[in-house]
């Protein structure tokens, strides 16, 4: 049975206080092709995840493998540049623990971004959207386990998994910033397969907007343990459409590297209002 291994968080989340004196607030998940803001943050520590004690290390192409502490624009940041997604055959414990990890940093807030498909038909490639809610398709449930009632309860409510005042704030930042953003549902189902047709119309009818294979473990163990949580979807491709195009992983890298940029100005700014 896998459960929550608190002791190696805190060794984790100890090693890393010890090696940066740092208490950060806000923790970010950066998504594929969107490590802009990697470039903009006032780096104070940089650390490869194989130098990490307890990390597991990424696999994936796109995904840089570091977790970065420093500033931006004003506030103390601990940046996680390339996650763990479940298809890469990592445990829901292993995709979860650096969102562990955070917390017991002192992290309040996380906020995370991703690259996703679009049922939505208002929706286009590069476009930005905010999520507001999400479903959850992932096989295996992260807190499935024994439930470790220090850490959190055993059954976490999730009437509003992200969090309302920090959503009007980005919005009204995305306003003044003159960048549209489509706010929405996104759904989290474990890949690696892109979707059939007949699967993004079935995500249509269920009520979602985007869809992809990482972020709701994330959120549901952050909600879990406590903290605020702030998400966005780049939308990379849309799923429901009339040509018969394949979905490619570069194709998918390459929307997200051009609306990175607007993504990021929002994180940025938000960061300096919460
Ligand atoms: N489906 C699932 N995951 C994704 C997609 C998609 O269309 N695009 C980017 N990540």
């Amino acid at each position: 049975m896998q459960n929550i291994d608190i002791k190696k968080v805190k060794e984790t989340a100890n090693y890393l206080k010890s090696k940066t004196n740092s208490k950060p607030q806000v923790g970010i998940i950066l998504g594929s092709g969107l490590g802009g803001l990697v470039d903009e943050i006032e780096l104070t520590h940089s650390f490869s995840y194989h130098d990490i004690p307890n990390f597991p290390v990424s696999t994936v192409k796109g995904h840089g493998g570091k977790l970065l502490f420093g500033k931006l624009n004003g506030k103390e940041v601990v940046m996680l540049s390339g996650r763990f997604h479940y298809y890469e055959g990592y445990t829901m414990q292993e995709v979860t623990f650096p969102v562990r990890v955070m917390k017991a940093l002192g992290v309040e807030l996380l906020m995370v971004s991703n690259a996703a498909g679009a049922m939505n038909p208002s929706f286009r490639v590069g476009d930005l959207m905010i999520i507001n809610d999400h479903i959850n398709l992932f096989p295996e449930h992260p807190l499935r386990g024994k439930n470790d009632d220090t850490i959190g309860p055993r059954f976490p409510d999730m009437t509003e998994p992200y969090n309302l005042e920090i959503i009007q704030k980005a919005k009204s930042i995305a306003q003044q910033l003159n960048i549209p953003v489509h706010e929405g549902t996104y759904i989290g189902l474990q890949g690696p397969t892109f979707e059939t047709k007949a699967e993004y119309h079935w995500l249509r009818v269920i009520g979602g907007d985007t869809v992809g294979m990482s972020t709701v473990p994330e959120a549901i163990v952050a909600i879990h343990s406590g903290m605020k949580v702030f998400g966005m979807s780049v939308i990379t491709d849309i799923g429901i459409r009339e040509d018969m195009n394949a979905i490619t992983h570069e194709e998918v890298l390459e929307a997200a590297n051009l609306a990175a940029p607007k993504m990021a100005k929002i994180f940025k700014e938000l960061l300096a209002k919460i």
